[in-house]
């Protein structure tokens, strides 16, 4: 099923063109992400989390008052922390209802689809601007009344960065047929594409396991996830630094490191089963709380699928642990290779940079940990990994939600890989 997913400020005519959309294609329909939200934010284990982070008074006759959460910068920029998950796994869950039931194209809708990886998992992206006015005039026909400067409040609340993704079609809408028609022979047009792209990658030839085939391979899957890309970029970088320290092959670092996000391009659903067809070891956790996790695995694969394992066994092999290990370890022991990926991914500088770019508790605890390792503060990775995890533990006892209890992996040492 091929996924569209339109995004724009409220009143930019978003819910319009999905409509139009859907008429215009063949076996399609609409999600719109804005009542995937108000349900999840009916769900008792939803509830408690929020509850539990900011106080009984964001409740209103036992229920989650959406006007405070909506209207309070502060609460509503953590928002994704705690919902994220059950967002984006409600969205895939009814995603896949529609796929059974024989639908070609579903089109999701939603002003805050930029602050979820939602948007990266669309085979085609398209963000509406519209001027002030014409939002005011729009919005006044729907719900609310707003001024000026209540639309600017809300906007500045809602905070979504939609310069932080690519997309593949951003149209100015003049409320004029000719743009209607225009996205619709783009939808239509990048379909098209999607068809022929996958043929394509199933005939290819698997490449050699060189820097400049994991910058390619990493382009194809995080091509539009302009976020993600720049950090595995990052990683990469720290990775480079870790590799020259402790004595690991500079060049396999580094293409683990660019690749070790490469499953995130997946739906939680196609990790899912991508794990499941391939026999991968998968934990309640990973199954059941939060698949998303599965990224390095089914990362894995990926990096298995595009390169050529005959050339160099044992190279490729050491690369596709280390991608499949960077979430929370591995089933069997940690080597040097696994752990310089797993402490890179972890101390990147702008990996915990908001989409707003304001810098965060953990931002300044990433800094320290580079800088000590540049600076020879800490010399031994197991003392790095020993403070991101009990961090990593800190925060989500602190937002209430449960930390992968897989984590501990990663301290488990292969010693006789140490030396390598
Ligand atoms: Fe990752
Ligand atoms: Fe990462």
């Amino acid at each position: 099923m091929i996924l569209v997913g339109i995004t724009g400020k409220s009143g930019s005519g978003k819910s319009y063109f999905a409509e139009k959309l859907a008429e215009a294609i063949e076996r399609s329909s609409v999600i719109s992400i804005d009542n995937v939200f108000s349900r999840l934010m009916n769900k008792e284990q939803v509830i408690d989390r929020i509850v539990k982070e900011y106080g009984q008074s964001v409740l209103k006759e036992g229920k989650i008052d959406l006007d405070i959460i909506l209207n309070n910068k502060e609460i509503f920029s953590r928002i994704y922390e705690i919902i994220g998950n059950d967002l984006e796994s409600e969205v895939e869950r009814e995603l896949k209802e529609r796929e059974k039931s024989g639908e070609k194209a579903c089109i999701i809708e939603w002003w805050g689809l930029p602050n979820t990886d939602l948007v990266n998992k669309c085979n085609c992206s398209i963000y509406i601007q519209a001027n002030a006015e014409e939002r005011l005039a729009a919005l006044k026909n729907r719900e609310t009344y707003m001024t000026p400067k209540s639309m600017n409040e809300r906007d500045n609340v809602l905070g979504t960065d939609y310069a932080s993704k690519e997309y593949d079609l951003v149209v100015q809408n003049d409320y004029n047929q000719k743009v209607i028609e225009e996205v619709i022979r783009f939808v239509k047009e990048k379909m098209k594409d999607q068809t022929l792209l996958k043929g394509k990658s199933q005939g290819q030839q698997p490449m050699d396991i060189t820097i400049n085939n994991a910058k390619e391979v990493l382009k194809k899957y995080l091509m539009k996830n302009k976020r993600k890309l720049n950090h595995s970029i990052r990683v990469a970088e720290v990775a480079k630094i870790l590799a020259e320290k402790n004595n690991v092959p500079v060049d396999e670092a580094v293409i683990a490191s660019l690749l070790h996000d490469i499953g995130k391009s997946m739906t939680n659903q196609e990790m899912l089963e991508l794990c499941a067809t391939r026999e991968v070891t998968m934990y309640d956790f990973e199954i059941f709380q939060s698949p998303g996790v599965l990224h390095g695995k089914a990362g894995a694969i990926l990096f298995e699928k595009e390169f050529d394992r005959e050339s160099n066994p044992e190279k490729f092999d050491r690369i596709k642990h280390a991608i499949s290990s960077h979430v929370a370890g591995a089933d069997d022991k940690m080597n040097m290779l696994d752990k310089i990926v797993y402490v890179a991914d972890n101390i990147e500088l702008e990996k915990e940079k908001k989409n707003n770019g304001e810098e965060t508790q953990d931002q300044k605890k990433t800094d320290d940990l580079l800088a000590k390792i540049k600076n020879g503060e800490i010399e031994n990775l197991d003392d790095c990994i020993q403070i991101i995890i009990e961090g990593k533990k800190q925060r989500a006892e602190k937002r209430g939600v449960e930390c992968n209890p897989l984590v501990d992996n990663i301290l488990n040492t292969d010693d006789d890989e140490i030396s390598r």
